[in-house]
């Protein structure tokens, strides 16, 4: 049987996805591009704006064909959206066998075994497939999510993700660490640890306190692995500690997002983000003391409730201060049931628009100049395809002679694009 999954939204949506899919893997689900192939299709959805959540939704009711015309196949939908949505989802569209909100991710495997039960158990076809599955290696490639903690304790007034993920939850070291481990073992070179404020990781190991800089420094004592990264940490939890772990472990990558969503103060308090323009600031001038080549990106929300111009233009400042090499930008959504969405969504849209043009064209211009200066540097590349890698700093870089993915190669850069780096392997 096959499973055709589709994520949607941040790369915890992709990571809580790759879970999903073990459980449907154990049932004897191999995976299939293919959605007119599959036997199931798992959607994880995203509701952080309401684009993401429209998107979501006109996907689900684009497969009710797929459903008529096999009524045994399966459609599951999980993640942020079927948690906002839950029972309207099943009642605008019968055709959804299982939702399975963000909340539930830990009864996952059981809900599918309740869903799936009667339906599939008996198929010899299961059993055969349950082989095939077992040769399939569960990740591509030379990177890995590793999620580390799920949920999010802060309240920022726009968002919706502390309803649907709900409250802080840890992993302990002990699975993180193992898992790292199977990680490697099955190829990676590289993890990109995941949580929603990912650095106020808290947990124990071995009768001591754990936080996220020595987890950093537990996870950089895993035999072969060469690179972790993380996403996202929240400014706030960003402290000495972490910066130094990042500085002295082997594994720690000279790449840093941190989320900023405005440059403004008066934007930030609304925001309730706990923290300002100049603590940021600072924090960031720190870690580029500490950390070589440091290179910073960023999330920035622009429109937000009574975002005046002058309130943006703070913003375009605080970028060219910044010098981020890239940038997430966001036109504000209302959430429903967040604190702002209780505010008149004041900002136009055509301003709105028109501020995430200039923005945009400001970041375009930092990136520009951050790729420019690497021409004629030699890079420390880990390869992730056979045609292209990373370096630490974060750049994308592309070259000509296929290499073995997992493989850290030196590479000349050459040249530059708009979004990547040309080069020819040293
Ligand atoms: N409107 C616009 N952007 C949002 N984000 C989160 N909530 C909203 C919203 N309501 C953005 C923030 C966050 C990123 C994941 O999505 O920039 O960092
Ligand atoms: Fe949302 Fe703020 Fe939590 Fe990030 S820190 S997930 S923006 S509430």
């Amino acid at each position: 049987m096959r499973l055709h999954t589709i994520s949607l939204g941040c790369q915890m949506s992709a990571a809580d996805a790759s879970e999903m899919q073990r459980p449907l893997a154990r049932r004897g689900f191999s995976s299939s591009e293919d959605p007119e192939q599959a036997d199931a299709i798992l959607i994880n959805t995203c509701t952080v704006r309401q684009h993401a959540e429209d998107r979501a939704v006109s996907l689900i009711g684009s497969l009710r064909e797929w459903k008529e015309k096999r009524p045994d196949r399966v459609l599951i939908v999980a993640g942020c959206a079927a948690e906002r949505l839950g029972e309207w989802l099943h009642q605008r569209f019968p055709h959804v066998d299982l939702v399975v909100g963000s909340k539930s991710i830990e009864e996952f495997p059981k809900l599918v075994e309740e869903a799936l039960g009667r339906r599939f158990d008996a198929l010899e076809e299961n059993r055969r497939a349950f082989r095939e599955v077992c040769q399939e290696p569960p990740q591509n490639g030379a990177s890995a999510f590793l999620t580390i903690m799920r949920g999010c304790n802060y309240s920022c007034s726009y968002c919706i993700v502390p309803f649907v993920r709900g409250r802080e939850l840890y992993r302990e070291p002990a699975t993180i660490l193992t898992e790292a481990a199977e990680h490697v073992s099955r190829g990676a070179r590289e993890l990109i640890l995941l949580g929603q404020t990912v650095n106020s990781y808290r947990s124990h190991f071995v009768g001591k306190e754990v936080r996220f800089a020595e987890l950093l420094r537990l996870v950089d004592r895993t035999e072969s692995l060469e690179r972790v990264r993380f996403m996202s940490p929240h400014p706030f939890y960003v402290d000495d500690a972490m910066v130094s772990a990042m500085a002295e472990c082997r594994t720690g990558c000279s790449s840093l997002h941190l989320p900023i969503q405005s440059g403004s103060d008066r934007m930030l308090k609304l925001m309730r983000r706990n923290y300002t323009r100049a603590s940021y600031l600072d924090k960031v001038e720190r870690a580029r003391r500490s950390i070589p080549d440091l290179t910073i990106s960023t999330d920035i929300i622009v429109g937000f409730p009574t975002e005046s111009e002058e309130d943006f233009e703070r913003t375009l400042e605080l970028i060219e201060e910044l010098r981020p090499i890239s940038a997430y930008t966001f036109k504000y959504s209302p959430r429903q049931g967040t604190e702002s969405s209780r505010w008149p969504d004041d900002v136009p849209t055509a301003v709105k628009e028109d501020r995430l043009e200039r923005l945009n064209a400001l970041v375009e211009r930092m990136s520009a100049q951050a790729l420019g200066a690497r021409v004629g540097r030699t890079a420390e590349v880990l390869c992730e395809e056979p045609l292209s890698g990373r370096t630490r700093d974060g750049f994308r870089v592309r070259w000509k002679d296929p290499q073995a993915v997992g493989r850290t190669v030196l590479v000349r850069i050459a040249s530059a694009t708009t979004r990547s780096l040309i080069g020819e392997i040293a």
